[in-house]
């Protein structure tokens, strides 16, 4: 479901509002992590071509704030390094999470978004997705 890094926790600690944060292990994950990961929803397998759902939702594993001082800005979808949408957020008014309908036409093996805190920096999660002739 996430992305293995090298990172330590104290390193990730340290390089925060640098970067992209990831998973330091996917089976332990800190509160922190589970505030800000984007959680993506999606088939397993699709068709080049076809329709299909796409749910990005940050803070689905424990909420999230939702405060002006405090909130996700916004959340990206991208499949492989293809940018394939952007969903911004108003603080206390709309909550971090999006469907979206997504058509791939070529092969691809993941799915990765990332979502923004205004405090606590980027974040990223993945999903292995098979498109199929
Ligand atoms: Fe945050």
């Amino acid at each position: 479901m996430f992305s293995k890094t090298e990172k330590t926790s104290q390193e990730n600690a340290e390089d925060i509002l640098y970067g992209v944060n990831l998973a330091v292990d996917s089976d332990q994950l800190t509160d922190l992590e589970k505030k800000h990961l984007p959680i993506i929803t999606a088939p397993e397998s699709v068709r080049k071509g076809e329709c299909f759902e796409v749910t990005i939702e940050a803070g689905k594993l424990l909420r999230h704030p939702n405060e002006l001082e405090h909130h996700i800005e916004f959340v990206e979808l991208y499949a492989d390094s293809t940018y394939l949408a952007r969903m911004d957020f108003a603080a206390g008014t709309s909550y971090p999470m999006t469907k979206l309908w997504v058509s791939l036409n070529r092969a691809h093996r993941k799915l990765r978004a990332l979502s923004h805190c205004n405090l606590h920096g980027t974040w990223e999660a993945d999903v292995e997705i098979e498109v199929k002739d």
